[in-house]
């Protein structure tokens, strides 16, 4: 039997506006919310090391579906051929919502000791409308209707052809790999291109699309257990206090809240940037991906430990905005989505309105505080984020569906029905949630790691790994084995 690994993460995350910081791996940051000044850090993705493969340019079209339109575009690439073959397998990075750098074929994931074992060629591609791949060069709505799912898949398709010839691996099979939003990619490349690829890795990938997602607070809750959780509780209902009392200006000196917090919407915004320091730590806790705040263990207990829990929770808050790049907290509504608007659309390094545009457009994911189990603020409600779309992108009035249903349809949601797949999740990661839980067909497998977060495998392995981690990946290298051999 042949299996395709589908890696699935989440680099999805929703979150509009808050561009948390990408840092590199678009494969594993983007899904957090993206806050204004938290933008994504591209000289992260390239750092320079003289040794690193130079980025290439692939030409490729705008628009795959309208055969009036033959506008072209430039989509980086980075290629390690160092391992590689002839007939070995060709390794598929695929870029996520962020940009690509060097790193993604030379050490940055765990891939790369793959390569070492399978002689593999490794290529990374960049996601259109991300990172330096800007079609039509901004990222106006005029151009942002040629950013989806659908033409992502397409570009990737396309460069398929491109690479074997130019890099004459005829004989090679491909497999391609992701994680998060472009682990769902990954899973869904196989099933639309069986005949380009292979087999597929998927780890952490939100496969169920869903408008509204109280499950990631949830989540959330459960990861960092319950004494640590009622601590936010109280503390968010503090907050909640102070706010309904109308102490909005005592609120934003406690906490350091950038602009004074006066609209529902503001209050929505402040709670969220709140939340991040948090609900990073658990997204991430202990992936190896060096990148990390803290750890979940280091957070609760500092928590825990503290005599006064509040002000525990503030230096807490304040160091993670230092560590993101903010000197303090985000709280005006108005100034994210002025952010996210025309007036910084050119920025190239502005993942965070491409990914907001396919959110509200494609995959809604809202990580609301609707759920009465979790800990973080009910101000961060399903209108908040529609209200958003609607004001970055307009016009007035109009209401984003982000078009959940055709994804569904179309990509087959938690019962894809790609062979030779394996969804890979771990059991702390918040968007577990909505990865593949039980097998969707006899040529694919799920794989639950006890007490990994989001795209743990994906990393490189270290001596501490988790055993389902080291499993995880095992389970791995065997389906290769068996893709590349042909047994
Ligand atoms: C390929 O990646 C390895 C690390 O896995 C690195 O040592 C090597 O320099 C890279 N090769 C190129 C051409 O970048
Ligand atoms: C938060 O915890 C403190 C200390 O236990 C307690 O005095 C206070 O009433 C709690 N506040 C809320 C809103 O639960
Ligand atoms: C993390 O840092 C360690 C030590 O500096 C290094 O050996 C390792 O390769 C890094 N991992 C990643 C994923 O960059
Ligand atoms: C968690 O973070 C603390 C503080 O940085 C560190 O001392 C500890 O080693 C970390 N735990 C693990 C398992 O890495
Ligand atoms: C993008 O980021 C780089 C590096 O952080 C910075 O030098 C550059 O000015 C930014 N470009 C824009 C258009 O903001
Ligand atoms: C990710 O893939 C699954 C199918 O594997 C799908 O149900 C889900 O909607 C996808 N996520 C998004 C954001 O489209």
């Amino acid at each position: 039997m042949r299996y395709i690994l589908i890696i699935f993460s989440l680099l999805f995350f929703i979150g509009i506006i808050n561009g948390f910081r990408n840092h590199d791996s678009s494969l594993n940051k983007g899904l957090k919310h993206r806050v204004p000044g938290y933008e994504s850090n591209p000289s992260a993705s390239r750092r320079s090391n003289p040794n690193d493969p130079p980025a290439q340019w692939f030409t490729n079209r705008v628009d795959h579906y309208d055969p009036q339109n033959t506008n072209t575009f430039k989509q980086k690439f980075y290629v390690n051929d160092t391992y590689y073959t002839p007939g070995s397998p060709v390794f598929y990075i695929l870029g996520g919502e962020g940009p690509v750098g060097a790193s993604y074929v030379t050490g940055h994931f765990v891939f790369n000791q793959y390569a070492q074992k399978f002689n593999a060629l490794l290529v990374a591609i960049e996601h259109r409308f991300y990172g330096d791949s800007i079609p039509m060069g901004d990222l106006s709505l005029e151009n942002l209707k040629f950013l989806s799912t659908q033409q992502a898949l397409a570009d990737y398709a396309a460069f398929v052809p491109f690479l074997t010839q130019k890099y004459n691996t005829g004989s090679s099979k491909w497999i391609s790999f992701g994680g998060s939003y472009s682990g769902n990619l990954s899973g869904w490349l196989r099933l639309k291109y069986p005949q380009l690829i292979s087999a597929a890795i998927a780890t952490s990938a939100p496969v169920k699309a869903q408008l509204d997602f109280p499950e990631y607070f949830e989540v959330v809750s459960q990861s960092i257990g319950p004494t640590c959780s009622a601590i936010v509780a109280n503390i968010t209902q503090t907050v909640n206090v102070m706010l309904n009392n109308g102490q909005n200006e005592q609120v934003q000196q406690m906490f350091s809240a950038c602009d004074p917090i006066i609209t529902d919407l503001d209050i929505a915004t402040f709670m969220e940037s709140l939340s991040s320091g948090i609900t990073e730590t658990v997204q991430y806790n202990l992936d190896n991906n060096n990148y990390t705040f803290t750890n979940i263990t280091a957070m609760c207990s500092r928590f825990e430990q503290s005599s006064d829990p509040m002000k525990e929770f503030i230096d807490f808050n304040n160091e993670y905005n230092q560590f993101s790049g903010s000197q303090c907290t985000l709280s005006s509504y108005k100034k994210s989505v002025e952010y996210l608007q025309s007036s910084n659309y050119k920025s190239v390094n502005a993942s965070s309105r491409s990914w907001n545009w396919q959110c509200c457009t494609e995959y809604g994911y809202w990580q609301t505080g609707s759920s009465l189990n979790q800990p973080f603020s009910n101000a961060i409600t399903l209108e908040y984020f529609t209200q958003m779309c609607t004001d970055i992108f307009g016009p007035k009035g109009f209401i984003y569906q982000p078009a959940i249903q055709y994804i569904l349809n179309d990509y087959g949601g938690a019962n894809i029905q790609a062979t030779n797949v394996i969804y890979e999740r771990g059991t702390i990661d918040p968007w577990s949630v909505l990865s593949v839980q039980s097998q969707p067909n006899s040529e694919s497998q799920v794989f639950l790691i006890d007490g990994a977060a989001h795209c743990a495998p994906m990393y490189p392995s270290r001596a501490d790994d988790l055993p389902g981690v080291i499993e995880a990946r095992e389970m791995e290298i065997s389906l290769i084995s068996s893709i590349v051999f042909n047994n």
